[in-house]
């Protein structure tokens, strides 16, 4: 008896603790937030054998309804089918898987179903049972998509801010002369290097009458399209048409006739014109000079601009003067006439500070005597080929960032 009762005991506790155990299986599955569903992998076309109340609260389908069921019941017409051919494949396949997918409540309302189903093995290794946990991931896929939403939308605000920043370089680079005028006894050159943004740079050689050349070079602050469209109306302000241009003056004893504008009063003007907008918050610097080609008297003024490099034969450089405050800065600024005489052989030239600021990997910039080392080296070349080469130099300096300012040299030569 005893030993009969002593070999019960044990069997009883096991069984007793084994059930204990399953209860306490049940009563986790049970109150787990996700829903938790096993399907049978043994009946055709796997259905669920089990559903907790996670489901239930997820789905608003009453477990009683699932059991017996396959899950796709919860598909609808906006679930993507190639989650669905995913879940096919790794059932199937008896992998695990896990998608985001469109699912439908009983009522109808769509939710984001993040479903991992994984098969369950038997000891010999077979399966027996496929597993799902599903939980509401609609909140977060919503947030997702909101967010990539907002990206696609300022991407699409980016390529169409750099189509018009593109737009405003192209209409800008046309302001540029195909060619400088041709006048016997001079030679004239320029070179722009357009920096990656738009910068606004422009310059010019133009013929005011048959023995005066108006020269200019300007360069606008900022970038981009407002300094482009800055450039515009600037261009068009300095153009040789008397009537709408500033470089011209209209007589008050000849009605209807114009006389050359001397340039301080060119600068002053514009910078009147520009300081009556204040809204606009835009300056620039410019060398503005009339070269009577008679005499190759070069009358000009400057506005914050680096004067020009003059280049006489046998002789050191020179760089005139600098001086004047940026026009559209300052309503009590004035601007004094500077002049200088071109003698056979001379060469004057007239940068913006894009070159002489071009900075090296290092942040080192060219600096204004680099760049009259860099014009001395080349004093025997054509002004062409000298210009050409300054702006390889530059170019080279800048590597491997490249410029951040537009780079602009005009030259004007005195043939000897
Ligand atoms: C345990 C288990 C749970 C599943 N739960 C879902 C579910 O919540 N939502 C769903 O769209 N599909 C669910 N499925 C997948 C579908 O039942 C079915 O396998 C899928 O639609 C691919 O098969 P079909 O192309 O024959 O429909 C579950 C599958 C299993 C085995």
């Amino acid at each position: 008896m005893v030993s009969k009762n002593a070999s019960a005991k044990p069997d009883i506790l096991d069984s007793r603790r084994a059930s204990a155990q399953l209860e306490l299986k049940d009563r986790a599955l049970a109150a787990t937030y996700e829903g938790i569903t096993i399907a049978d992998a043994s009946l055709p076309d796997n259905p669920l054998i089990y559903a907790n109340a996670g489901f239930e609260r997820l789905t608003g389908y009453p477990v009683s309804e699932v059991l017996g069921r396959n899950c796709r019941f919860l598909q609808g017409p906006g679930t993507d089918p190639d989650a669905v051919a995913a879940l096919r494949t790794a059932i199937r396949e008896k992998h695990a898987v896990t998608v985001q997918l469109l699912n439908y409540r009983k009522d109808g309302a769509p939710f984001w179903n993040r479903l991992s189903i994984t098969p369950v093995l038997d000891a010999s290794g077979a399966v027996t049972h496929f597993i799902g946990v599903q939980s509401d991931v609609t909140i977060e896929k919503e947030a997702t998509d909101a967010l990539q939403k907002a990206n696609e939308r300022l991407e699409a605000a980016r390529q169409q801010a750099k189509r018009e920043l593109e737009a405003a370089g192209v209409v800008q680079r046309s302001l540029l002369p195909v060619e400088l005028v041709h006048v016997p006894g001079y030679n004239f050159a320029f070179k722009v290097k357009p920096c990656s943004d738009v910068g606004g740079d422009c310059l010019n050689i133009l013929p005011l009458d048959e023995s005066h050349l108006a020269v200019y070079i300007l360069d606008v602050s900022g970038h981009g399209v407002a300094a482009a469209l800055l450039s515009v109306t600037l261009s068009h302000m300095l153009s040789v048409v008397p009537d709408r241009s500033f470089l011209y003056q209209a007589s008050t004893a000849n009605p209807g006739s114009y006389s050359i504008a001397p340039p301080a009063e060119v600068v002053s003007r514009l910078n009147r014109h520009f300081l009556a907008n204040p809204g606009a918050l835009q300056f620039f610097t410019m060398i503005y000079g009339v070269l009577h080609l008679p005499t190759a008297e070069f009358r000009y003024v400057s506005a914050g601009h680096l004067s020009p490099i003059h280049f006489m034969p046998g002789r050191t450089p020179r760089i005139r003067e600098t001086g004047g405050v940026p026009a559209g800065l300052l309503p009590a600024a004035t601007y004094e006439e500077h002049s200088l005489t071109l003698s056979p052989g001379d060469r004057l030239y007239l940068c913006t500070d894009g070159v002489f600021e071009a900075e090296d990997h290092s942040g080192q910039e060219l600096g204004v005597q680099g760049l009259i080392e860099m014009l001395d080296r080349n004093r025997d070349l054509p002004i062409e080929y000298v210009l050409a080469s300054v702006m390889r130099s530059v170019d080279e300096w800048s590597a491997p960032a490249g410029l951040s300012d537009d780079a602009s040299v005009l030259a004007i030569e005195r043939s000897s």
